[in-house]
């Protein structure tokens, strides 16, 4: 099983590309590959429909990797009520073709206390690419974040919110299990 994550901060100390980073150690121990695309480290243009972009490395490295997976986690921070707008733009260069059919749990970080407005708006846009969102979501909010800022991850209650993380994360993985059994399934009998 193969799982793309995209973390959307254009920061180099980011809160949400560190919970991103959590999320994709944890899913190696579970021995599933993935990917992560950080887009402060690989910032890609802005997206034009006049505009070819085949030459761009970072690009057709993302197109490709989100072609072939079979699970998403798109990671944010809060911005005025929305997603960044360094994610939005990447999901402009991206359609049906990466997304559709295929289960995708978005997470955010905000400075209130939860982030559930960019997560519904993440959640509209994955709905318009035809992907399945998760049941689940995930938010770190205010004083949370903490957790991700500190290097030595010592903040008092990162075993509350590590076990969230879990469980939410696990959801994740048994909708993304059950949708490649029953595609898997589907191709037998068409075979
Ligand atoms: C331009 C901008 C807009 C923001 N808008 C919101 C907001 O609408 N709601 C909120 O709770 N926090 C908002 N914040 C705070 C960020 O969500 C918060 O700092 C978050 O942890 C940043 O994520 P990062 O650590 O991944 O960069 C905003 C921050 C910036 C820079």
């Amino acid at each position: 099983m193969n799982i793309v994550i995209i973390t959307g901060s254009n920061r180099r100390a980011s809160t949400s590309t560190k919970l991103a980073e959590y999320i994709k150690e944890y899913i190696v121990r579970r021995e599933y590959q993935v990917k992560l695309f950080d887009l402060y480290r690989t910032p890609l243009p802005f997206y034009s429909p006049d505009e070819s972009f085949y030459d761009h490395k970072g690009l057709a490295e993302l197109q490709s990797a989100m072609k072939k997976a079979d699970a998403i986690v798109l990671a944010s921070p809060e911005y005025h009520g929305g997603m960044s707008g360094v994610l939005k733009n990447a999901l402009d260069h991206l359609g049906q073709t990466h997304f559709s059919g295929k289960p995708v749990l978005c997470v955010s970080s905000a400075g209130g206390a939860v982030g559930v407005s960019s997560l519904q708006q993440m959640q509209a846009t994955v709905r318009n690419l035809h992907g399945i969102n998760c049941p689940e979501w995930l938010s770190i909010g205010g004083s949370q974040r903490q957790r991700f800022e500190l290097e030595n991850a010592d903040y008092e209650d990162g075993n509350e919110i590590e076990a969230r993380i879990r469980r939410v994360v696990d959801s994740f993985l048994r909708l993304a299990q059950i949708v490649r059994a029953r595609s898997n399934l589907e191709a037998e009998v068409s075979l």
